[in-house]
């Protein structure tokens, strides 16, 4: 059973076919609509945590597929509460073909992937957020032609965004550099992970907390909000540490004259990003957005349609 927890399960070969595959599924539906590659499948959604993207995305690549999707929204089923999450999971693989879940903690998904007959794919946990990467890694496709030797600076918190940001540029070879506050920076363990997943030691991956230093040479300027879902009781102390890690148009103008800058959403406007920004000619935020249904019908394809 292959499930889509973290883009650190995967070979650069695996990652590099669901991304072409991704391609080809966005160009079919730009040019009249995709094949039903998944006539009569349906995706059980289980939301722990709000969602706009995630929801509405993985729903609309179902539909475009042929297939179908269920909403299951924090107060229906009580994951882990109401039922065990392997109960759950047992009940739902004999509903449906897949199972995307959001959860608080990662060992809820690891739970539910371990009991599950059907594929299970993350749709972001407190660690990790792997679908959000592989929209990005289209974006950044879209924009740079290649991945290999592009430099990534991602600014601010070391969250579940910044983790699969840092598994994908160690699987396809884009240079990565992390600007955190002091005890805010991504968890060791990921950028040692992070360091044995580089081939033949081709990327560079640094850490540095002056973000005016880290986007020198940015191809890409990335961020994500200073409070994520389930830290809201921090974000008082959160809005005194971070300001100085704000993507404005001085830091941007401090990078390379091609970067772009790209925000998973969704954005809090004056903190971690300005107005000036978000909606300037570097931005690709919402084409970042568009892409997570593209890359998901990939990802949904590459589990479902073993014949593909
Ligand atoms: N980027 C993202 O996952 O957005 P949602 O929280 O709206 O799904
Ligand atoms: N880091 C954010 C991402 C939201 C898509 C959070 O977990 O809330």
């Amino acid at each position: 059973m292959t499930h889509f927890l973290s883009l650190a399960d995967f070979t650069p070969k695996e990652l590099r076919q669901i991304l072409d595959l991704a391609i080809n599924l966005k160009d079919e539906w730009k040019a009249g609509g995709n094949e039903p590659l998944l006539r009569n499948k349906v995706l059980a959604m289980v939301f722990q945590k709000p969602s706009l993207r995630t929801r509405v995305s993985f729903d609309m690549a179902m539909r475009h597929l042929g297939g179908d999707a269920l909403f299951l929204s924090p107060s229906e089923i009580g994951l882990g509460k109401r039922e065990s999450i392997a109960d759950v999971s047992k009940v739902l693989s004999g509903f449906v073909d897949a199972i995307m879940a959001r959860v608080f903690s990662h060992a809820h998904i690891l739970e539910l992937a371990k009991h599950a007959n059907v594929p299970v794919i993350n749709g972001l946990s407190d660690f990790n957020h792997p679908c959000q990467a592989m929209a990005d890694a289209l974006t950044m496709l879209e924009h740079h032609g290649d991945l290999s030797g592009l430099n990534m600076t991602y600014v601010g918190d070391g969250n579940n965004v910044a983790v699969s940001l840092m598994h994908l540029s160690a699987q396809l070879g884009i240079n990565f550099t992390i600007s955190s506050p002091e005890g805010y920076q991504i968890p060791e363990e990921v950028v040692i992970k992070a360091r044995a997943l580089r081939k033949n030691g081709a990327a560079t991956l640094e850490l540095n907390s002056d973000p005016h230093q880290a986007v020198q040479g940015a191809n890409i300027i990335y961020t994500d909000t200073w409070t994520s879902m389930g830290q809201e009781q921090e974000n008082q102390k959160r809005m005194e540490v971070f300001p100085p890690y704000q993507i404005n148009s001085l830091l941007v103008s401090e990078a390379e004259s091609d970067v772009i800058v790209m925000h998973c959403l969704p954005a809090h406007r004056g903190f971690e990003i300005t107005d000036e920004v978000a909606d300037g000619s570097h931005s690709v935020i919402f084409q970042q957005a568009e892409n997570r249904m593209h890359a998901q019908k990939a990802i949904l394809v590459h589990l479902l349609n073993k014949s593909h």
